[in-house]
């Protein structure tokens, strides 16, 4: 009886979220879409108990694997970097659709998940086929109307006429 209780315990605690050593964060400035991204797992409370520890990255449509122990499924899309106190991976011309996911890294036994979430300092600069303009004249005043679909931060709009 006592056996059971004693499993019980270590199986709850295992499930807390004390038990992660290592934690991953955006190592960019800012999430600029359309640009690089890195995400960077900081192992540095575990590094000398885990020497030649595998590490790896999960994330993306259904959870893959992204890297492990180096290598990348796909390095179009993600490369890989090392530093003294842990590694990272760089998403590769970020898109919304690399945000809706949690991301993982792992090392040894030890991981951290959370999703990839934007703060207030990201940046996303429309295309040109997201930027519709209308412009009109009347009564000797010229109307200019600017669409944009999405722009973070405010974006700040200039006309230029052209006088010659
Ligand atoms: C990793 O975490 C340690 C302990 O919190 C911290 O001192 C160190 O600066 C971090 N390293 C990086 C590259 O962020
Ligand atoms: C918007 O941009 C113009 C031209 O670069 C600049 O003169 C103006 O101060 C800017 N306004 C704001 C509110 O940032």
């Amino acid at each position: 009886m006592r056996k059971v209780y004693e499993v019980v315990i270590l199986f709850l605690f295992s499930l807390g979220p004390v038990s992660s050593m290592v934690n991953w964060y955006v190592q960019s400035p800012k999430i600029v879409f359309g640009g690089h991204v890195t995400l960077f797992c900081n192992t540095s409370t575990v590094r000398n108990s885990c020497k030649g520890c595998p590490t790896s990255w999960f994330g993306g449509e259904n959870f893959k694997v992204l890297s492990y122990n180096g290598f990348t499924a796909s390095s179009s899309k993600y490369s890989l970097t090392t530093a003294a106190d842990g590694f990272g991976i760089t998403i590769k011309d970020f898109t919304e659709n690399d945000l809706i996911y949690p991301y993982k890294c792992s090392y040894g036994f030890h991981s951290f998940v959370k999703h990839l979430t934007l703060d207030k300092n990201y940046e996303y600069q429309p295309s040109k086929d997201e930027i519709k303009t209308k412009h009109a004249t009347y009564n000797s005043m010229l109307y200019v109307e600017v669409h944009l679909k999405k722009a973070h931060p405010e974006p700040n709009c200039t006309a230029i006429f052209n006088m010659s």
